[in-house]
């Protein structure tokens, strides 16, 4: 891990960075945008369903989401770059996900008015999921234990930076970008059906009771836990004995893991890093 342009990165997500800022993006590209471990794939396999569901069988059957949906900034090993799956893409809209700070997008997506669907969960659930993941994500780096890791998430030492600023950034954005729409995972996890019908309105999409409801259906966490096309069993790079990565996907599971210590800690410093920000999160439902 290093720092690149004052956010923590790994060559992973700067080694391709010229293509990635240089990237062309187009107007009705849709841009999924998220802190890692916020509920990207989740929310990336509702928008699928949104647009592709319907017509395109062997999509659904044989590709996996994250060959459906390229990760911009992705450069690793043999696998294709982002950025040359996002350019190769057949479909229209092109979905592109991205875990990058808002100010390091790359300005094509603000100059074509694309629209952004940015995805935010409670910092506490947050923590706890990515820490369980860079311990299974042989790619991340070594979590250390539990304390460790949130003495480095309240660093903002992860990863794609702090997340204090990552979920403020985005929301300041919202104020001045109208093409964006702000999510919370929590709200997906209380009325998935309620946010699915926000997403296809802002989408301009026009879908039907019985497509929402075999939606909601298939993105329930017990659907895509099973669905190999969703759970990431494909990546040889996780280890699925150390942890699934479709974990639990509840809110509020920040309580088997933090002490009362801990919990204390991680309020005082949340209180500092977020008191100029008016975006607000709930931590159980
Ligand atoms: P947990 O580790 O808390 O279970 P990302 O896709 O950004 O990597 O986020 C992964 C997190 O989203 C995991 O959280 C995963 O279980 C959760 N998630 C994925 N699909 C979900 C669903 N359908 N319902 C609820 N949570 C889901």
């Amino acid at each position: 891990m290093f720092d690149f342009e004052g956010i923590s990165m790994t060559r992973c997500f700067t080694d391709n960075w010229e293509k990635v800022q240089n990237f062309q993006a187009r107007p009705d590209d849709i841009l999924i945008a998220t802190y890692p471990k916020a509920g990207t794939t989740w929310v990336s396999y509702i928008l699928d369903l949104l647009y592709f569901g319907n017509d395109d069988l062997e999509r659904q059957t044989s590709q996996p989401i994250y060959m459906r949906i390229p990760f911009l900034e992705l450069c690793f090993q043999e696998f294709s770059t982002g950025t040359e799956m996002a350019d190769n893409l057949p479909t229209s809209p092109r979905l592109i996900k991205t875990h990058l700070p808002v100010q390091l997008v790359p300005k094509s997506f603000w100059e074509q008015n694309s629209r952004i669907v940015y995805l935010a969960r409670n910092a506490k659930d947050n923590a706890v999921s990515y820490f369980h993941f860079d311990r299974m994500n042989m790619v991340q780096p070594e979590p250390g234990d539990w304390n460790s890791f949130i003495q480095k998430f309240m660093k903002g030492k992860n990863v794609f930076g702090p997340w204090y600023d990552h979920v403020s950034g985005w929301w300041e954005k919202k104020q001045t970008y109208p093409n964006l729409l702000y999510l919370f995972y929590e709200d997906l996890v209380e009325d998935t059906g309620r946010e699915v019908e926000r997403l296809s309105s802002f989408l301009g999409l026009s879908t039907s009771v019985e497509e929402r409801e075999k939606i909601i259906k298939g993105v329930q966490f017990d659907a895509m836990k099973q669905n190999n096309m969703t759970n990431h069993v494909t990546l040889p790079f996780m280890d699925f004995k150390i942890s699934p990565f479709m974990r639990k996907g509840k809110v509020g599971d920040w309580k088997c893991h933090f002490t009362v210590a801990q919990n204390e800690q991680f309020d005082e410093v949340y209180k500092q890093k977020m008191k100029k920000t008016t975006v607000r999160f709930r931590t159980e439902i």
